[in-house]
């Protein structure tokens, strides 16, 4: 396994010789998908960016938007996160002996999350608002001069991000038909945009799954009222000739129930919105669908559709199993 920043170091903008900060990001799993592909009547393939080292794409961002940082003399970053950026933005600051300024939403990030960002010693700043309202106070922190943003605002996270893409296209032997991904601010999907434009072998079909109702999905990743790359996140997707799929809650947690249960991959809610935008919409040929965050960090999801546990006394354990 090596640094994303090495495997890709000509595509990125890190010279030969730069130091870098590095977690071992990158390098994740496509996994086919058996069940689903029969089911679906497609070739389904996974792509497992829940498998980075803090849990998300967001590691391949900011392995370059971090290195970069503290290549220009920053003491500390500065991002607005529902979760997965603040928790990579704080290790990877953590790792470069940086401090990590994370402004919440309050009462809309998931536990593990949190529990991430907190641990490796970021200072997290819960605002009484939006996901929204926390980006432009971060901006104008960033603005200030006194911390490098971290957001996918900084072309550098979009650069980092758009390796998956190469991955994917190294993989398969060649670019697939269909990518079917979330949609929460449309960084990254502008990433794999630039990043299958770069590869130069064809572009797939985008299925971009947004929530219907963004700003109170439970899909909390992606509970984002105004996209900060709508503009561009959209364009690429019209160009693909793919379609912005808008899905309910409902539909997201069909999807994330069947990668569990039929692939054995635990997802975030977030993260089955490409599969749901899949069987929404449908698709034909070989199909990608990127899992873009660990279920770890949400478990208090699980409670909203699993089975319940079983609670039982010692001397009736056999009833459960008669
Ligand atoms: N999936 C997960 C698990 C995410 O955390 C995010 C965004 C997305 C998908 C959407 O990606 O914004 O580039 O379209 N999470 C951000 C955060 C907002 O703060 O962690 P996007």
């Amino acid at each position: 396994m090596i640094p994303l920043v090495e495997r890709y170091r000509d595509r990125l903008p890190i010279a030969p010789g730069d130091p870098f900060v590095s977690l071992y990001e990158g390098s994740t799993p496509l996994i086919h998908a058996d069940a689903l592909s029969a089911q679906l009547g497609v070739d389904l393939w996974l792509k497992l960016e829940s498998m980075n080292p803090t849990g998300s794409f967001k590691d391949r961002g900011m392995t370059v938007a971090v290195s970069r940082a503290l290549a220009q003399g920053a003491t500390g970053v500065v991002c607005a996160s529902t979760g997965n950026t603040a928790a990579s933005a704080a290790a990877y600051a953590a790792r470069a002996g940086l401090s990590a300024e994370i402004l919440l939403p309050q009462g809309a990030v998931a536990l593990g999350k949190l529990a991430q960002a907190r641990a490796v010693g970021a200072r997290l700043v819960e605002v009484r608002g939006s996901f929204d309202q926390a980006l432009r106070a971060a901006q104008a922190l960033g603005d200030s001069g006194r911390y490098v943003l971290v957001n996918s605002l900084n072309p550098d996270r979009i650069e980092g991000q758009k390796t998956a893409a190469f991955e994917i296209a190294e993989a398969l032997g060649r670019v697939p038909d269909v990518l079917a991904l979330p949609y929460g601010g449309g960084g990254n999907t502008r990433a794999y945009a630039r990043g299958f434009g770069e590869w130069d072998a064809g572009m797939p079909r985008f299925l971009a799954g947004a929530a219907a109702r963004r700003g109170e999905t439970l899909a909390s990743a992606i509970r984002i009222v105004d996209p900060a790359h709508r503009a561009e996140a959209e364009a690429a997707v019209r160009y693909s000739g793919g379609a912005v799929v808008a899905l309910t809650d409902d539909e997201i947690v069909v999807a994330w129930r069947l990668l569990a249960e039929q692939e054995g991959v635990f997802c975030e809610p977030a993260s089955a919105a490409g599969l749901a935008a899949v069987q929404k919409v449908g698709a034909e040929g070989t199909v990608v669908v990127v899992v873009t965050g660990h279920g770890l960090k949400d478990p208090d999801a699980v409670d909203r559709t699993a089975a319940p546990v079983i609670e039982v006394d010692v001397d009736a354990i056999a009833d459960v199993f008669a």
